[in-house]
């Protein structure tokens, strides 16, 4: 091969092999939230974010994300670099849905830092439960002469007066909150794990699938090209164009 065929299939290589640009990201608003891949509304085109990572929205205000066994959650953020989504109740009682069994079978979502809590519900008024320095009251489940507390399992070696007045209802494990529980009715932190777009999102690039078809996720852009199988293109190029344009022999 002539050097300047080299050129020209190496020209040809770089832009072949470059994510297609068919390829659909499509962001969205709904309501003042973003969502781009990996997330799509579900009245979106599938190929513009990843299986199972759907989102409704709702009045055109609201972004719902609906658990199979669980229903449905408003989202409050989604952070696509640290791969976090906040979610609430729509009737801002988020202990009461985790009580009545967050089940995430089926989705690509698990807790973010979950930490085993013991719910007791306290027949007396929420000013008598005993204070315990990480008890939460969770208020929303609480009524006018009894009170239910969530308390870090680990923790329950301390009270003694709580068994007396207070009975135990579940133990559960509570995901981390934005406000770390100190109102626990306010949701929660999910995260996911596939697709991992961490590496790209950090460096400001934007990912997506590679081709129309597959489910393989690459990065185009970005502050570094992070997409290793197409790298060694790059390198040969530019090893090929430094050749050149120190050879005499090219006119
Ligand atoms: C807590 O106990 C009271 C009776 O002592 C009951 O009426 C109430 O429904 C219970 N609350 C929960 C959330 O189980
Ligand atoms: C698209 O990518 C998948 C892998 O995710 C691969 O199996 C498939 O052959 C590719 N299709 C085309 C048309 O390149």
């Amino acid at each position: 091969m002539a050097l300047t065929e080299i050129v020209f299939f190496s020209i040809f290589l770089m832009f072949t092999l470059q994510p297609s640009t068919s390829v659909e990201v499509c962001p969205v608003l709904c309501g003042t939230q973003l969502i781009r891949f990996p997330f799509r509304l579900n009245t979106q085109s599938g190929r513009c974010g990843y299986p199972r990572l759907d989102l409704s929205c709702k009045n055109e205000a609201h972004a719902i994300l609906t658990l199979p066994f669980s229903g449905g959650f408003t989202v409050v953020n989604i952070d696509y670099t640290f791969q976090n989504i906040w979610i609430e109740d729509p009737d801002s009682c988020a202990p009461r849905r985790i009580l009545q069994g967050l089940n995430l079978a089926g989705t690509p979502f698990d807790l973010l830092e979950p930490r085993s809590y013991t719910f007791f519900n306290c027949s007396s008024a929420s000013s008598t439960v005993p204070k315990l320095a990480e008890a939460k009251l969770i208020s929303c489940l609480s009524g006018k002469d009894f009170s239910v507390v969530a308390i870090p399992t680990e923790r329950l070696d301390l009270p003694a007066s709580l068994s007396t007045s207070c009975s135990e209802m579940a133990k559960v494990l509570l995901p981390l909150s934005l406000s770390d529980w100190s109102d626990p009715g306010d949701g929660f932190i999910l995260t996911w794990n596939e697709p991992d777009c961490k590496l790209c999102e950090s460096r400001a690039g934007t990912c997506m699938f590679k081709n129309d078809t597959g489910t393989d996720v690459g990065c185009s852009g970005g502050f570094n090209d992070v997409n290793k199988d197409e790298n060694w293109v790059y390198v040969i190029t530019e090893a090929i164009f430094n050749l050149l344009l120190r050879s005499p022999s090219i006119n």
